[in-house]
């Protein structure tokens, strides 16, 4: 296993362009449920791709993720041990030695593993959220300026850009069907996701890294993790970004130590500059109303963006525009489809400004949440609240810890009102 550095001899100009049929080599950082999917999607391309390094902080999710990508591609796996790396600084190694690379740790790490993906010259395919503060937005929105300049590709996992239904619904919307949009409603209301123990001999940043969901510097919160998606598709019918927004939240249900410091439900309402509002709730409780869903109000028609359907509202909601297929795609796997096309055709192809400034949307709303004041997106981009731990290390401490019971500060409006 390597974990000190191994550079291979590609050239940054290697990265830039492969002709048609090259061998394109991809590395992947961060090798967990995603990543190993992403990883699976991106070798499924058209054209040579191999799999020639990986990295990840911990050695056994490493491997397990190995064994996967083996079994489902036998002969485009060449992961030699001295190509895996493991710790919280292999993801430089890694990247020195792909032209892709696939950036799927928890979002915390991305605003750092996307900067040096870009500095080094490499194509990306990275998930959502692209950060969970301010200053990691701001650091991903420069990457991105940097990428455009390099003409380097870019897909950010926000896949309902590549969904067919969704791409179709937006094309009537922004065509004028639906008439002007001042409200939008957004919801990702669930039961939420896993949770891992604590466990014996873990250090805290150790258990903080297993259990990251329920930490901000890692996961941004589920606003900002999950319901990035929802406002993302919003934004994207408004071609806008919300300027302003307030809200309020809290933990209700899911309050036991082992879910660290987020809450447990976020209603934010957002503006954006021409006026119009986007009402959006997350919600991460069992036994409730349940619904992942982005709906449109027009002056003339509804759009159910996520239903893929648009309805009159003066004629009892009748639809007037459904969109239909027999052949329905992955978006998953047109998200790599599309990426690995551009790269070798040199298409242009770059999500990570939009990627940035949706990521930034879901942290506002959780800074308007959690401090329950009137919140700029502006502010929020040139906050200095960067809940990056100062150093990276199994026995450094994280920003926020636990007190001598084992319990976390959890954010109390009106009174933690730092933006
Ligand atoms: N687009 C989608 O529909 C979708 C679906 C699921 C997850 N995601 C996103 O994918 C990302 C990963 O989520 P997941 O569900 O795969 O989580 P996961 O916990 O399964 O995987 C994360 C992996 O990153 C590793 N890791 C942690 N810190 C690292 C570091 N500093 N360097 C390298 N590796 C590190 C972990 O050990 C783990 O193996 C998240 O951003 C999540 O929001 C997107």
């Amino acid at each position: 296993m390597a974990s000190t550095a191994f550079l291979g001899s590609l050239s940054l100009e290697r990265g830039v362009h492969a002709a048609g049929d090259d061998e394109l080599k991809l590395a992947l950082i961060g090798c967990g449920g995603r990543g190993s999917g992403a990883a699976n999607q991106a070798l499924k391309t058209a054209g040579k791709v191999k799999l020639v390094a990986m990295a990840d902080a911990f050695q056994d999710r490493l491997e397990s993720s190995l064994g996967n990508l083996r079994q489902q591609h036998p002969t485009k796996i060449d992961v030699p041990p001295e190509r895996r790396f493991v710790g919280f600084e292999g993801y430089k190694q890694a990247i020195a030695l792909a032209d892709v690379v696939v950036l799927a740790a928890p979002p915390g790490f991305r605003p750092l593993h996307f900067a040096e993906a870009v500095n080094q010259g490499k194509h990306v395919f990275m998930e959502k959220p692209v950060a969970v503060d301010g200053p990691g937005v701001k650091r991903v929105l420069a990457a991105a300026a940097e990428s455009k300049q390099k003409n380097l590709k870019v897909v950010v996992g926000l896949q309902r850009h590549y969904q067919p239904g969704y791409l179709e619904i937006m094309k009537r919307i922004h065509d004028g069907m639906i008439g002007d949009v001042y409200a939008l409603r957004c919801y990702w209301n669930d039961q939420g996701v896993w949770v891992k123990e604590r466990e014996a001999g873990q250090s805290e940043m150790e258990y903080q890294m297993r259990n990251w969901y329920y930490f901000v510097w890692l996961s941004g919160d589920h606003i900002v993790e999950q319901h990035v998606h929802n406002l993302d598709v919003c934004n994207w019918v408004k071609q806008a970004y919300p300027t302003k927004c307030v809200g309020m939240g809290g933990r209700q249900v899911r309050t036991g130590k082992e879910y660290g410091e987020i809450y447990d439900h976020h209603a934010v309402e957002f503006e954006y500059e021409d006026g119009a509002r986007m009402f959006s709730q997350c919600r991460h409780i069992r036994g409730c109303w349940n619904s992942v869903s982005e709906h449109a109000i027009g002056s003339k028609y509804l759009a159910d963006l996520s239903g893929h359907v648009i309805r009159d509202p003066s004629a009892n909601n009748k639809i007037v525009w459904r969109y239909r297929t027999t052949q329905p795609v992955d978006p998953y796997q047109k998200e790599h489809d599309d990426l690995f096309d551009a790269i070798r055709n040199n298409k242009p192809l770059n999500d990570a400004e939009n990627g940035a400034r949706s990521t930034l949307t879901g942290v506002m709303g959780r800074v308007a949440t959690y401090t329950g004041q009137v919140v700029l997106a502006e502010d929020v981009l040139e906050s200095d609240i960067d809940t990056m731990p100062s150093k990276l290390a199994w026995d450094a401490p994280p920003k926020s810890l636990p007190d001598k019971d084992g319990w976390y500060k959890i954010s109390v409006p009106g009174k933690d009102v730092a933006i």
